[in-house]
């Protein structure tokens, strides 16, 4: 089940800004192998950001004269994206909508339409509508095959010894794929490698490690937290680090 509003509202004031070194290369990174795929970001042109955080993709895209619509339900994520946007000079290219993905009205077909790392495409309803909102191009960009995170894995561990848990599980570019091929739509993907550390001080970490087990349905015991925590605390701070696959799925409507 796709985390909740609150998760993301929460998540907002620790989720990287578009100029987050780590962010900033990766999408950079997507970027260029979009451009060079065939992907327009040309001055004008119309671009729909669906769940676009705070903003990792809309701001860089704005600097590029791109007209972006960037819509997300979350009210912190979009309060961030438009501050940075007002700083950058970028806000009168961007329009915001708070909205989720699945009742947005798309008003008009976009050139791109990009959906990066996000619940908002969960199902065959949302991928499609997805697909559909640019009678051009598109790019979608998801969890690859990993996800490594050696503090949520004791986590997970400590709660519930007996189970297996996916630490990707949003929606695989295989399923985006999958669809693409009923529609017309030529396209092309690729995998690559990301990782990032966080720094906490110790009740930012038990706030961390609560998040990353309500996402999951489990009720935190907090003993079991802070007994992790003890052992990976060091001059009152806690580092915690992901390695993980991203994949990009980049698409051309046919023409008819
Ligand atoms: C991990 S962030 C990704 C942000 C940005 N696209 C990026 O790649 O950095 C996921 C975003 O999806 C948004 N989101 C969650 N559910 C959504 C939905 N149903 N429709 C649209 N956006 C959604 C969240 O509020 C959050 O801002």
């Amino acid at each position: 089940m796709p985390p909740k509003k609150q998760f993301w509202d929460t998540l907002a004031k620790r989720y990287p800004h578009f100029n987050t070194p780590s962010m900033s290369k990766d999408v950079q990174e997507i970027l260029a192998w979009t451009k060079e795929q065939g992907i327009a970001y040309e001055p004008q042109s119309t671009l729909l950001d669906i769940g676009s955080g705070t903003g990792t993709f809309s701001i860089p895209l704005a600097l590029l004269h791109v007209k972006v619509t960037a819509i997300d339900p979350s009210a912190n994520m979009l309060a961030i994206l438009e501050e940075d946007a007002r700083n950058e000079g970028v806000i009168e290219r961007i329009k915001t909508h708070q909205s989720d993905w699945d009742t947005f009205d798309v008003p008009r077909p976009y050139d791109i339409v990009l959906a990066s790392m996000t619940p908002a495409i969960h199902d065959t309803f949302t991928i499609d509508k997805m697909i559909d909102a640019s009678s051009k191009q598109g790019v979608f960009v998801s969890w690859g095959s990993y996800r490594l995170n050696p503090f949520v894995d004791a986590l997970l561990q400590a709660h519930r010894p007996n189970e297996l848990f996916s630490q990707t599980g949003s929606i695989k570019a295989q399923d985006v794929m999958a669809r693409l091929d009923t529609k017309n739509c030529s396209y092309s993907s690729k995998c690559f490698e990301t990782q990032w550390s966080d720094v906490y001080s110790f009740e930012e970490a038990k706030e961390y490690a609560k998040e990353q087990l309500e996402r999951r349905s489990i009720v935190p015991d907090f003993a079991r937290i802070e007994k992790l925590l003890q052992e990976l605390v060091s001059d009152e701070r806690i580092e915690i680090s992901t390695k993980a696959e991203k994949v990009i799925v980049v698409w051309q409507h046919k023409p008819r």
